[in-house]
């Protein structure tokens, strides 16, 4: 079958992340029909539209869309282009993977699923701003909190762990995530699936003291978007993290990292964050087999020494690409 994708590069290390990505997708998926979209803040200082009804259009007529990342800057006036793609394709699952590729030193590794609400919480959009006094709702449905919970349940009984299914909340201030917990509760209870409830700060630490301890974690929108870059830690930093956000209709693919204009135009940035998430594409539409050479692949060039400076090698981001799409074809 022959896909339409969408891809995005967007602003600062995006352009120079995404062709990597797309090598690997142009190498699977061969006979796939790829149109480019601009958005963001570069789009915005040209056109005054950082992503318009039309670019919407475009991306809801993909079977799956690539994505750098945007800067957003921090104006009032400015919409974030992330929030809106999210809520108007409704992409309302967050999956964000944190696995090590190789092993730690003591032959640990890593591996779990942190579940992020992706279209209310702290994120709602809804804001009043003020020069006195500005609010933020922070919006927590049943509905919302039972799709995501189904989400998570449903990758707990995939994943096959004896885990119980970590919720990361803040019910003792917030009591809204009450709402939030009791229905990924309820939901659980109905899959047969044990849970634990967190607090979300006291989390943050013990994922970094005892991963292994860990296995599908879900939360709220921003409590998610915080504990994945924590978890950057434990994988090599920011430039390896991928993410997938799932919708009923859509699916959306990024980096967990964003456009990072402290390295923009070097040639530096590691790319492996971008293809983890085309891998994650080429899972999403049935091709586990080749997610998994993807990986590693990855992971084989690592250990041999080859990667971007932010892992200690020498390789710029186009040299990682290239390099990676060698090795996937050898193994094949
Ligand atoms: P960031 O994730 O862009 O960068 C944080 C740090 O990690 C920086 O030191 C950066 O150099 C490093 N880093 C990030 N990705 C890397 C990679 N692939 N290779 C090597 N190092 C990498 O977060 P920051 O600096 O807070 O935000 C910069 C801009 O990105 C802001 O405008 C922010 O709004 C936007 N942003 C966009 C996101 C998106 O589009 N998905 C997500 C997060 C932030
Ligand atoms: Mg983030």
């Amino acid at each position: 079958m022959s896909h339409r994708i969408a891809v995005v590069e967007g602003d600062g290390i995006g352009p120079e992340v995404i062709p990597e990505a797309r090598k690997i997708l142009e190498h699977f998926l061969t006979d796939a029909d790829f149109f480019e979209v601009e958005l963001g803040l570069a789009k915005w200082e040209k056109t005054g539209s950082a992503c318009s009804p039309g670019d919407i259009r475009e991306l809801k007529g993909a079977d799956a869309i690539i994505f750098g990342a945007v800067t957003t800057p921090p104006d009032p006036d400015y919409r974030s282009v992330l929030l809106q793609i999210r809520h108007e394709l409704d992409l309302y699952a967050n999956l964000r993977p944190i696995r090590s590729l190789q092993s730690s030193g003591d032959g640990s590794s890593v591996d779990m699923m942190i579940v992020r609400e992706n279209t209310e919480g702290l994120y709602s959009g809804i804001e009043e701003i003020g020069t006195e006094r500005s609010t933020t709702l922070r919006v927590v449905t049943r509905t919302g909190s039972r799709r995501i919970a189904e989400k998570a349940c449903s990758l707990v009984l995939e994943r096959d762990r004896n885990h119980p299914l970590v919720i990361g909340y803040k019910g003792n201030v917030l009591k809204s995530d009450l709402l939030f917990r009791d229905t990924c509760q309820e939901t659980a209870e109905a899959y047969g699936i044990k849970t634990q409830a967190v607090f979300i700060d006291a989390l943050c630490l013990d994922v970094l003291q005892h991963p292994n301890k860990y296995d599908v974690i879900v939360t709220t929108n921003m409590f998610g978007d915080i504990l994945s870059d924590v978890c950057g830690y434990l994988t090599g930093g920011l430039g390896m993290l991928p993410s997938a956000n799932i919708g009923e209709k859509y699916a959306f693919f990024e980096p967990v990292h964003g456009s990072a204009p402290d390295i923009a135009g070097k040639g530096i940035a590691n790319p492996v964050a971008a293809i983890r998430s085309a891998a994650m594409m080429l899972e999403y539409f049935g091709m586990k087999d080749e997610a998994c050479l993807v990986e590693e692949s990855i992971s084989s060039l690592i250990s041999r020494g080859i990667s971007t400076p932010d892992l200690g090698g020498m390789a710029s981001t186009s040299e990682f690409g290239s390099r990676l799409v060698d090795a996937v074809s050898k193994k094949e």
